[in-house]
Parts: C-alpha cells; structure tokens; sequence
C-alpha cells in the first residue's frame, strides 16, 4: 500500500492525512474480497525499514493500527474474517500486542476471507526467523528442506500469493513476501493508495485473469 504522503501531499495536506485516507482504501478493498470470495488478503502496512520515517510520523502509524484494530474488530467478527498479524511484535507496546493477539484468537474459526497485516515485516527476517525456528526445533540436528522452511514462515497457514498489486508507482517488492512472490503475478499501478477504489482492484484483478501461469513449463503442456 504505497502512495499515501504522495497523496496528501500533492493536496498540500500533512504526510498523516495521506494515512488516514489510506485507511478507506483498507476498507474498500476488504469489502470486495469479501463479495468477490477472494480467500486470502495480505496488506503491507509497515516494513522493518519503516522505523527509519520521522518519529512523529511513525507514532502516528502505531497508534492508526492500534485505534484501527479496536475500531474494525467487531466488524471484523461479524464479517466472518480471519485476522492474523504477520510481523515482529517485539518493539510493540504490550496493549497493542494484547489486542492484536485477543482478535487472532476472536477470529481464528472463521471461514470467510483470510485478513493477513503485514506490521513491522520483512521478507529477510521472516525467512532467519523461520531459519531459527528450525535450528531451534530441531536442535540444529536436521539440514533444512524447503518444506519445513515454509513451515516456519509466518504466512505458513497460506498459499503463495496468485497476486502482488503495488500502488504508488513504483516497481520493487521491497523486502516484502521474498520467498512466496517466486511465482506470484506482479502488478504494479501508478494509482496512489489512497485512490486505489473498487474499481481499481478490478482493473488489476481482470489484468491478472489474462496472465498465463507457465510455472516454468510451455504453453502447449497447459
Ligand atoms: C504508505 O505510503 C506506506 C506506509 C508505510 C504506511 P507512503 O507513506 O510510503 O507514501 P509515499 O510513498 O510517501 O507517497
Ligand atoms: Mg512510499
């Protein structure tokens, strides 16, 4: 979800109006993976690098996640989703890591859409905290195999993403979902997250529809 700052301040608004807005897009785009029976979503809210914006900027994203999570969580109950929250929550204040734990138990019978939010992520240290995970198991006895690498990642409950959509303009993964996005379709947009609509999500879903998915075999073997 890239864009926001560009988007407010492009109407001479604080970097944080950008934020707020972004947080409609959230919503919008829920909703229709919800109609359109789409299983997983995964939103990159926050990276590893992100701590590196001014302070003031990165308190008000902490507090924009925590006000949101307590806001949307009946909504989120009510709606038949799934929320996980995949990422480091060492440096989260104990509240924060409280409520979100208390939503992923609230919700973790729920059938309906899959809700991931990626908060203080990056795809290299999920992959050296899987890493770790299975030295730890394992006693450091057992050479790692890719299946249980993946079991060891925090998005193990999901499939590999079929799509990557990046809004914002820019065109790298940005230490997101390195390991999964092997054989993921990318999708990049110029449209700023704020402006990414109903109809902006359609756009990219129809654009992935006409992809052929090789899998590294040919066309005709299809
Ligand atoms: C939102 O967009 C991404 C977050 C880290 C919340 P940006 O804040 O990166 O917006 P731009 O790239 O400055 O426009
Ligand atoms: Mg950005």
């Amino acid at each position: 979800m890239d864009g926001n700052g560009r988007w407010a301040k492009k109407r001479l608004m604080p970097r944080i109006s950008g934020h707020k807005k972004g947080l409609e897009s959230v919503r919008t785009v829920i909703t229709q993976c919800q109609k359109l029976n789409i299983p997983f979503l995964t939103l990159f809210a926050f990276s590893t690098e992100n701590w590196l914006r001014p302070t003031q900027e990165v308190n008000f994203l902490m507090s924009l996640f925590q006000e949101s999570i307590k806001k949307e969580s009946s909504a989120l109950i009510k709606h038949n989703v799934r929320f996980k929250l995949i990422g480091d929550r060492k440096p989260f204040p104990k509240k924060l890591v409280d409520k979100i734990k208390e939503l992923e138990k609230l919700t973790e019978k729920n059938t309906g859409l899959t809700l991931s939010v990626a908060i203080n992520y990056g795809g290299r240290w999920d992959i050296v905290n899987a890493v770790n995970r299975h030295q730890k198991e394992t006693l450091s006895k057992k050479p790692l195999t890719q299946k249980n690498l993946i079991q060891n990642l925090s998005l193990n409950y999901a499939p590999d993403p079929d799509l990557l959509i990046r809004t914002g303009g820019e065109k790298r993964i940005s230490n997101f979902l390195i390991w999964q996005f092997s054989y993921s379709e990318l999708y990049f947009t110029e449209t700023l997250w704020p402006d990414f609509n109903e109809r902006a999500l359609m756009t990219a879903l129809f654009e992935f529809q006409k992809r052929e998915r090789r899998y590294g075999k040919t066309s005709e073997q299809l």
